[in-house]
C-alpha cells in the first residue's frame, strides 16, 4: 500500500493504473470504523484499484462545530487499510487541499438539497462536502466512488452533483454498519458519555417505529412523526428534526409518490446523532 500526502505524488501513482484499471474512490475523514471498512470492501469488489482518502475537511464544519476536536488517528487508519489490501491512501495536508485557504472564492453549491434537513442547522455544510468531494474527484478521477447510507442526505447531494455537473462517476452506496444495539457507527459516538451511549440507540428504534407506522398512509405518517419527536424529547434528546421524505430527491413525502424514508437528527448532550430508515413497502433506491 502506498500512502501519499501531496497532489503530484497522487497523480504519479495513479497515472500508471488509469489506462488499464477501474479506479474506485472512498472519501473519508479518517478515524476509521467498521462502517468505513464496509465501503472500502465494496469499492474493492467494484474496482481494480482502490484509493481511500483521509482528510478532515475544514470547509464542511461550522464555526461552532467540532473541527478542532474531531478524532484523528492516522497511524491506526493506515494499519486498517493495509490489512484491507488497499492500493493507495491519499492523506493530504490543508495546504495541499486549500492552498489559498478555506476562504477560497470558488466553491460548489449543494443547491436546495443542501439547505433542508441537516442543512438547516448546518448552513454551508453540504457546500463544503460537495466542494471537497469535487476536488477529490478531480484529483483521483475515479470511475466509481462509494458513500455510506448513514449520511443519506450527503449521498443525495453527491449524486445530484455528479449527474448535474456531468462528472461521469458511478456513485455507489453501502448500508449503515451498526453496533449490536442498533446505534449507527460514527466517529462522533466517541463524544457520548456512558449514560448518553446507553440512550443513543433509542434514536434508530424510534425512527423504525415511525417508519412502520408511516407505511399506513399520510395521516398516520404525520402522527407518527409528531409522536417520534415527542418520544425522543422525553428520552432526553434535543430533537432537530424527524421527517419523512422521498429518498431519491428528499422532497417532502406529500409531494412525491416515490420510495419514502424517515430521517432524524437529535442531540444527546453535546453529541449530534443522525440516522435514517426506509418506510417498509417502499422500493429500494440504491
Ligand atoms: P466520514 O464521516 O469519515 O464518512 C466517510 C464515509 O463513510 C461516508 O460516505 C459515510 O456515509 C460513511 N459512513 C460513516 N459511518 C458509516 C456507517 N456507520 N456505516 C456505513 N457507512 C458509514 O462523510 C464524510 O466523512 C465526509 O463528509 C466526506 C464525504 C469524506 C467529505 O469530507
Amino acid at each position: 500500500m502506498v500512502v501519499v500526502t501531496d497532489k503530484p505524488s497522487l497523480c504519479r501513482e495513479l497515472d500508471g493504473h488509469r489506462l488499464t484499471s477501474t479506479v474506485g474512490l472512498v472519501p473519508t475523514m479518517g478515524n476509521l470504523h467498521a462502517g468505513h471498512l464496509r465501503l472500502v470492501r465494496k469499492a474493492k469488489l467494484l474496482g481494480d484499484v482502490v484509493v481511500v482518502s483521509l482528510y478532515v475537511n475544514p470547509l464542511q464544519f461550522g464555526p461552532d462545530e467540532d473541527f478542532s476536536i474531531y478524532p484523528r488517528n492516522r497511524s491506526r487508519d493506515i494499519r486498517l487499510l493495509e490489512r484491507e489490501g488497499i492500493d493507495l491512501v491519499f492523506a493530504p495536508s490543508h495546504e495541499q487541499m486549500y492552498p489559498s485557504g478555506t476562504e477560497q472564492s470558488v466553491t460548489i453549491s449543494a443547491g436546495p438539497t443542501g439547505s433542508i434537513l441537516c442543512g438547516k442547522s448546518r448552513p454551508g455544510h453540504f457546500d463544503g462536502v460537495a466542494t471537497v468531494v469535487a476536488k477529490l474527484f478531480n484529483l483521483v478521477r475515479p470511475s466509481l466512488a462509494v458513500f455510506g447510507e448513514k449520511d443519506w442526505q450527503q449521498l443525495v447531494v453527491i449524486r445530484q452533483m455528479g449527474s448535474q455537473l456531468d462528472m461521469a462517476i458511478d456513485i455507489h452506496s453501502e448500508r449503515t454498519e451498526r453496533d449490536e444495539d442498533g446505534l449507527a457507527l460514527s466517529s462522533r459516538n466517541q463524544y457520548l458519555r456512558r449514560k448518553e451511549r446507553a440512550r443513543a440507540p433509542r434514536l434508530i428504534a424510534t425512527l423504525r417505529r415511525a417508519a412502520t407506522r408511516s407505511a399506513k398512509g399520510a395521516e398516520e405518517r404525520d402522527q407518527a412523526v409528531a409522536e417520534a419527536r415527542e418520544e425522543l424529547e422525553v428520552a432526553g434528546f434535543a430533537v432537530e428534526y424527524v421527517e419523512v421524505r422521498n429518498e431519491r430527491n428528499l422532497q417532502p413525502a406529500h409531494d412525491s409518490g416515490g420510495p419514502l424514508r424517515v430521517f432524524g437528527a437529535a442531540c444527546l448532550g453535546k453529541t449530534r446523532l443522525i440516522d435514517n430508515v426506509p418506510v417498509p413497502g417502499s422500493p429500494l433506491t440504491p
